[in-house]
């Protein structure tokens, strides 16, 4: 039995959504909480599938969890440093920050991690550059990752990322908070979600300054103690929303957003014709105007430029614009799988070199359609909404990774959408 999401569009969709708190944080603050050593209460967490499973994983390594209405309580007073070479911690790539968790706080950690994904290959070279500026030996055995501190505790180094990586930013700062001295990341990135792991880990007594700019000073400290944080509002969520809203709705607004996150990608709806009323912590998509919507070149770049992660979400949008399109994606230029999947839906749109070229206006009609990956599964479902007739969408895996009850959300919009299994 597999299950699916089918979809039968074409209703116009009005109403109300409140956003979750982000799956980006959630899935490094998990993995921090159990760096403290009594409880850590993490607030307006997601319900989605990488929560349960991080939460199956800390368990394992002897945390005690409760996961009741968006509240996450850790008890981490018995957390030992597990080997986890194979198992539940191979299933999301998120498991690479228990390297950063388990290494800052143990001196040592074994993690077996996916394989490359969907958007191509997803390297992390600058996370063991960093670990191994720190004073730890690194080995790859098997799939696994082998740490070890050469010395009693990491110690304190200048680091300069080669690339910006959210990823290796956060996994070198949770190594860094209770190593020896000051350390210095340069070219850090500077994704809000990297102020929010920064957040939780400061208000459990680390000293991190200079997140969200790209030097960021770290001063080690030797112990880190419970606290309460609430996660922020996922960004990628509202932007996800904010697209079905011009491409489907009428008078929807979206709470729970802070506005200044999502600024590169709003001002390309601006762009476009979008007709959008941005609040204090709000979004409203008033009526969009189809005869004058216009296309777009999009590049996506590391915060606070364009996500990378709205690319395939707002390209259902493009299709309906008076025009052709361009994407180019320089953070994952593999990220190109949603694109024939559009086209058995009847797209005009296509991949030529690093270009997505998206031509509209393209009348999209209902097909059985496969998500690659999870941002994928997100531009199927607008298009769905979006087409005449029914659309079904397999691998749907993906799609409950990363949004907390999308079905119920879309149908109280006044979507047609269910759940089947076949
Ligand atoms: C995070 C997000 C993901 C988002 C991406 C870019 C999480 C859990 N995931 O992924 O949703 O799409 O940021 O905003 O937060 N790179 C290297 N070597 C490394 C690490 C990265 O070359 O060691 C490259 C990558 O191939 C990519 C670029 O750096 O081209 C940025 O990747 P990175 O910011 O690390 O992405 P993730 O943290 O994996």
């Amino acid at each position: 039995m597999t299950k699916k999401i089918v979809i039968n569009g074409g209703k116009k969709l009005s109403g109300e959504v409140s956003i979750s708190g982000a799956k980006n944080s959630a899935v490094a603050l998990i993995p921090a909480t159990i760096m403290a050593d009594s409880t850590v209460i993490l607030e307006d967490v997601p319900d989605i599938s990488d929560v349960h499973s991080l939460i199956e994983i800390i368990r394992e390594m002897g945390a005690v969890v409760t996961f009741e209405d968006g509240t996450l309580t850790v008890d981490p007073a018995n957390v030992f440093a597990k080997k986890m070479p194979t198992g539940k911690i191979q299933s999301l790539r998120a498991s690479y920050y228990f390297m950063g968790a388990l290494l800052g706080k143990f001196g040592e950690a074994v993690v077996g991690l996916p394989g490359g994904c969907h958007l191509g290959p997803r390297p992390i070279d600058l996370h063991i550059k960093g670990f191994e500026a720190l004073g730890a030996q690194v080995e790859t055995i098997n799939g696994a990752v082998h740490l070890e501190s050469k010395n009693e505790r990491l110690l304190a180094t200048r680091i300069f990322m080669d690339t910006v990586s959210v990823g290796a930013t956060i996994n070198v700062i949770l190594a860094a908070v209770r190593a020896q001295g000051v350390t210095v990341i340069e070219n850090a990135a500077r994704e809000p979600e990297i102020i929010d792991v920064a957040t939780l880990l400061n208000n459990m007594g680390a000293k991190i300054r200079g997140v969200g700019t790209n030097v960021i000073r770290i001063q080690g400290v030797d112990e880190l103690h419970g606290c309460r944080h609430s996660v922020i509002p996922d960004r990628i969520e509202a932007g996800t929303y904010i697209s079905i809203a011009a491409a489907v709705g009428e008078n929807i607004t979206i709470k729970n957003v802070i506005t200044d996150h999502i600024d590169s990608f709003i001002s390309k709806l601006d762009e476009m014709g979008v007709d959008i009323t941005i609040g204090e912590d709000w979004v409203r998509i008033n009526k969009t105007d189809f005869t004058q919507l216009e296309p777009s070149k999009i590049k996506t770049f590391a915060y606070p430029g364009f996500a990378t992660d709205l690319q395939q979400p707002i390209t259902p949008l493009l299709l309906m614009a008076n025009g052709t399109s361009e994407i180019i994606d320089t953070i994952y230029p593999g990220r190109i799988n949603h694109i024939p999947e559009l086209v058995r839906m009847g797209a005009k749109a296509s991949v030529e070199g690093d270009v997505i070229l998206v031509q509209g206006p393209s009348k999209l009609t209902g097909a059985e359609v496969a998500a690659s990956d999870l941002r994928a599964g997100a531009c199927l479902v607008i298009a769905g909404l979006m087409a005449e007739g029914e659309t079904k969408i397999t691998n749907i895996e993906y799609i409950l990774r990363g949004y907390s009850d999308i079905i119920n959300t879309l149908n109280s919009l006044g979507a047609d959408v269910r759940l089947i299994e076949e």
